[in-house]
């Protein structure tokens, strides 16, 4: 008998096809998450979980009777409990390096829409207000030859790094739990202990995966460490920062923008301050939100899964479940 997978998620053919060659599928098809009760009343029969949102924790692993294993379509796995899951036993895994590239290129283009405002200059054209010549009150900043810090050199961080040295000139500190001595002469980049580098950077891009140590690291006291020149960028999760006392910060201008792909709450309230600011730069999640790469992350999911379920190691498990 086939064993049976849940995948709370749109996926393409291609990997319909994949999965239905050895497991019994179903799917939720609809953006829209499925909803808590609805997971919780069908999780018991199913051997396995692909999924990107569910929370996985003691209620779910409790609920689900029969699961082996849980497939997560993201590369971060703040959505699932680490210790309920060792408890219980259940493997996880993610999707690391397929999506590297792609992240880097969205925060690069985050970086350069703050610094040369290019959304709300699109606004500007789009409004009819075009009628004189540029002055400065269009003005942008450089961002080739300035000071980029990362906080969290993973893979995507060395990325961001190689293209910021090759492409834009940059000079590149890096604050990280542990030093990487490799990447800093691969690529010519420098550690830096996190206040120095939160004092001197030009574009401080905030890479940290979202843990219990990391929940709202970057709080008021870091933004009043900040350059009142300095572009805060965040690709990583919302809620490594303190949002309100980002806020406060864009406010009281002790940083000069910030560009933003996550935030606290997903989706982003309606009423919160960041989207009327000119110079916020709001994305809805899509560092990498590309076709080809949501295709291929998919797929690797599938792939995770289906080893898990055959009682082989998964090329992608979580590693604090090794
Ligand atoms: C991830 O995979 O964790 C990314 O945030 C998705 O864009």
């Amino acid at each position: 008998m086939k064993k049976k997978v849940l995948v709370t998620e749109p996926i393409p053919q291609k990997v319909i096809d994949y999965l239905e060659s050895e497991v019994e599928l179903e799917r939720w098809d609809k953006s829209e998450k499925m909803p808590r009760e609805l997971l919780l009343q069908k999780i018991p029969s199913f051997h396995g979980l692909i999924t990107s949102k569910d929370k996985i924790d003691q209620e779910f692993l409790q609920t689900a009777k029969n699961i082996e294993g849980v497939s997560n379509i993201s590369v971060g796995y703040d959505n699932l409990d680490i210790e309920a899951l060792k408890a219980s036993k259940v493997i996880a895994t993610h999707t690391p390096y397929v999506l590297d590239e792609t992240v880097a290129d969205l925060i690069f283009g985050l970086i350069l829409a703050t610094a040369r405002r290019i959304p709300e200059l699109q606004q500007y054209v789009r409004e009819g207000n075009w009628n004189r010549s540029v002055d400065q009150s269009l003005f942008g900043y450089n961002v080739h030859h300035k000071k980029l810090g990362i906080i969290g050199m993973g893979r995507i961080g060395e990325k961001v790094a190689r293209r910021a040295k090759l492409g834009f000139e940059m000079e590149v500190s890096y604050y990280n739990r542990s030093r990487k001595e490799d990447v800093e002469k691969e690529l010519d980049v420098k550690y830096e202990e996190m206040n120095s580098l939160l004092q001197t950077s030009d574009f401080i891009l905030l890479m940290t995966p979202l843990t219990k140590q990391t929940h709202h690291m970057i709080n008021a006291e870091a933004f009043k460490m900040m350059k009142p020149t300095c572009f805060f960028i965040n690709a990583a999760r919302g809620a490594v920062v303190d949002e309100e006392a980002m806020i406060n910060a864009l406010e009281n201008k002790e940083i000069l923008g910030a560009g933003l792909d996550v935030f606290e709450q997903e989706p982003v309230a309606k009423d919160n301050p960041l989207l009327e600011m000119d110079n916020v730069v709001t994305l809805p999640h899509v560092g990498s939100a590309t076709a080809e790469t949501r295709e291929e992350m998919k797929l690797f999911a599938a792939k995770n899964m289906l080893q898990l379920l055959k009682g082989e190691k998964p090329d992608a498990l979580i590693k604090e479940l090794q």
